[in-house]
């Protein structure tokens, strides 16, 4: 056995919103098969603008309704034999060779919602309804006027979802991965039973507009999504929203919208959309080749890592390990 998979803990997939698409890249009677959280699934988007997420295998005779599966208005047709089904309840709505439709022709579908640029879906390995919900945030949806159209950008990266998560509240790593200077000084708001979890912090940076004292503000709802709003240039903002969504429990699809003030923009070009997409690519090779420790051996200066692995037990239906370990002194 190879020594990383013999050390892995494999952590199950956790519960919350997930996305499955740009907004942009799903037209009307766009119909696409897609497979996160373990599931293989169908995405489509309604005649009416609706999007939609089926089960993709078809109840009748189990075809992956993701090939060659057509929108009919708010239904989706199975290619094999033209069964539809209902979009939103995921009913069979017609056989075109039959009269009477069997009571258990039905599919399950999934709660979908459409926000912030993104399709989202909500995953809970126990099958419950939703339990929360995130806000809007209006410069990734109809756009604004001082800022600049949001950019995207998307990988596959070879991680499991906490692990990528993680990353964000670890302000240590960002002196030995990112370059920093100094450890960013950081606050965290959260309550370990809110799925709402905030991490602030400050450093000075330079940039080819000058240098300055540059806050940091990344907010996340869950495990999926995390809004990243950057001040500290007087009269100019840059916001980044990443959604990251399990495949399965060894990697990852996440997708990046990134948009920025115009006069940002103006200043810095496009030079300063690349750092941010670098910096990503910093940390690729530590979330391939590293293993996930369960119960982690913790310093002082972890205290925010410790913090974070407490919040993040209550995506899980069954959560694995402790959160984190001291040596007694
Ligand atoms: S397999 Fe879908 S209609 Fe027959
Ligand atoms: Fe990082």
């Amino acid at each position: 056995m190879a020594r990383r998979e013999k050390e892995h803990v494999q952590l199950p997939v956790p519960n919350g919103w997930f996305a499955v698409e740009f907004s942009r890249e799903l037209r009307p009677g766009d119909v696409k098969p897609i497979h996160y959280c373990g599931e293989d699934l169908v995405l489509f988007r309604t005649r009416s603008g609706q999007a939609r997420v089926l089960d993709a295998f078809c109840p009748h005779l189990g075809a992956h309704m993701g090939y060659g599966g057509r929108v009919m208005a708010e239904t989706l047709r199975c290619p094999f034999h033209a069964w539809q089904f209902d979009g939103t309840t995921g009913d069979c709505t017609h056989i075109p060779y039959c009269e009477r439709i069997p009571a258990l022709a039905k599919i399950r579908s999934w709660d979908v919602q459409e926000k912030n640029g993104f399709i989202w879906i909500w995953y809970h390995s126990g099958g419950e309804a939703p339990q929360w919900d995130f806000p809007s945030q209006p410069v990734f949806e109809d756009g604004a006027a001082e800022w600049s159209e949001p950019r995207a950008f998307e990988k596959v990266l070879e991680a499991h979802i906490q692990d990528t998560h993680e990353n964000n509240n670890d302000p240590v790593h960002f002196l030995y991965v990112h370059g920093a200077t100094e450890v960013p000084e950081s606050t965290i708001r959260f309550t370990p039973d809110s799925t709402h979890y905030q991490i602030e912090s400050t450093h000075e940076a330079v940039y080819p507009n000058g240098t300055f004292q540059m806050t940091f503000v990344r907010d996340s709802w869950g495990l999926g999504l995390n809004c990243m709003d950057m001040k500290g240039i007087p009269g100019a903002g840059l916001m980044m929203f990443a959604a990251t969504t399990p495949i399965d429990g060894h990697s990852v699809h996440s997708r990046w919208l990134l948009t920025a003030t115009n006069n940002m923009v103006d200043l810095a070009g496009e030079e300063f959309m690349n750092n941010i997409t670098s910096g990503i690519e910093q940390d690729l090779d530590i979330w391939k080749y590293k293993v996930h420790r369960a119960n982690p051996v913790f310093c002082e200066g972890d205290h925010y890592l410790g913090d974070y692995r407490k919040w993040v037990r209550q995506f899980y239906t069954h959560p694995v390990g402790d959160a984190g370990r001291q040596e007694d002194r």
